[in-house]
């Protein structure tokens, strides 16, 4: 067990920058590389990892994954928070109403929640943009209406931002049409080394003040699924997307953003029965998305959502509408 001292040590090492895998006790250069391939990439990922599982990950005896683990934790000030702190860190969460009450049901009541990411998937034209630009909008609104009074950071891979759009669905609600608009950042990520560097930029905003409440990546998954298209390098491809949940989750916990992505989804032909079709990035995106909903069309140009495995929600699914107000009931 690392003594305290040698934590100092590990902290005076680290100043000025992030703590790395490397400076723990037993994580060389090629140890961190192999934990690298695994999907390991933080200390974070490290510190909540059993000892068994990280001897198996890393190549290293238990003995010594044990005591990387406690020096991660201990460098992270990782403890039991007693129930009052932890309340209170959620105490500021905030929610986005979708437009629809039946949809902020089906996300437990009150919209996209911050310090989570909600995934959208479905197919071309089941409404993953329309409820993104929705929620640009609605983010604005005040609290008493569904929003937080903030910014949104739109993050758009496939051109399909409609300026025009977001200003039809500010009109229905009576805001001004322009700054609604104003309030909106958006960035076209042109290539998924692009779409991960971006996130570098929100940080900078965030820190310079910016009310940022809301951050859209539409879609999520376009460029890793174009780029890595190739035989063999799906496994390079999982590693990246792992990696940039990984940050979306930090920003998402840091600045209390609230996250909404959007996924495409691609012929299962293994499933004969029901709805053939899985979302891209598979378990990687899953495990990390804390909200995740299927999106496809329903009766009479209605649309239904979802929701998949959530941890603490029912599995429910609702009926909604797109109209020119956005998202909204029937
Ligand atoms: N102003 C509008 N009024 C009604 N329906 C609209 C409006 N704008 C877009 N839609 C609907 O949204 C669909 C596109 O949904 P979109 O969110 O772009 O799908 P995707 O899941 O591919 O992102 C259109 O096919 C249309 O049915
Ligand atoms: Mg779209």
């Amino acid at each position: 067990m690392p003594t305290k001292k040698k934590t100092e040590e590990i902290k005076k090492a680290v100043v000025g920058k992030e703590p790395e895998l490397i400076d723990l006790p037993g994580i060389g250069p090629a140890v961190s590389t192999k934990l690298e391939s695994a999907g390991i990439f933080d200390m974070m990922s490290l510190a909540v990892m059993s000892p068994a599982a990280l001897a198996d990950a890393a190549g290293v005896s238990s003995a010594v994954a044990r005591k990387a683990i406690q020096a991660a934790r201990e460098l992270l000030d990782l403890g039991f928070v007693e129930g009052t702190e932890y309340a209170k860190k959620r105490e500021n969460i905030h929610y986005i109403t979708t437009g629809s009450k039946n949809f902020d049901g089906l996300l437990g009541g009150k919209g996209v929640e911050s310090r989570s990411i909600t995934e959208a998937f479905g197919a071309y034209g089941s409404g993953k943009t329309q409820l993104g630009l929705t929620l640009a909008v609605n983010v604005q609104l005040p609290k008493e209406k569904g929003g937080v009074s903030g910014k949104t950071v739109f993050i758009d891979t496939e051109g399909t931002f409609r300026p025009s759009r977001i200003k039809q669905i500010a009109e229905g609600l009576g805001a001004n049409p322009e700054k609604v608009l104003k309030n909106i950042m958006v960035a076209r990520a042109f290539n998924s080394d692009h779409q991960m560097l971006l996130l570098e930029k929100v940080s900078e905003m965030v820190k310079t003040g910016e009310p940022i409440k809301l951050m859209i990546i539409d879609s999520l998954t376009a460029h890793f699924r174009a780029e890595y298209s190739g035989r063999g390098q799906l496994a390079d491809r999982q590693q990246k997307l792992n990696r940039y949940m990984h940050d979306l989750m930090k920003l998402a916990e840091t600045y209390n953003l609230a996250v909404y992505v959007t996924n495409q989804v691609m012929a299962n032909p293994a499933q004969l029965f029901g709805d053939p079709t899985t979302a891209i990035g598979g378990n990687i995106v899953g495990h990390a998305s804390t909200y995740r909903i299927y999106l496809r069309r329903g009766k009479q140009g209605s649309r239904v959502g979802k929701l998949i495995d959530s941890p603490n929600l029912p599995d429910n699914e609702v009926q909604f509408w797109v109209t020119n107000l956005g998202v909204v009931d029937g």
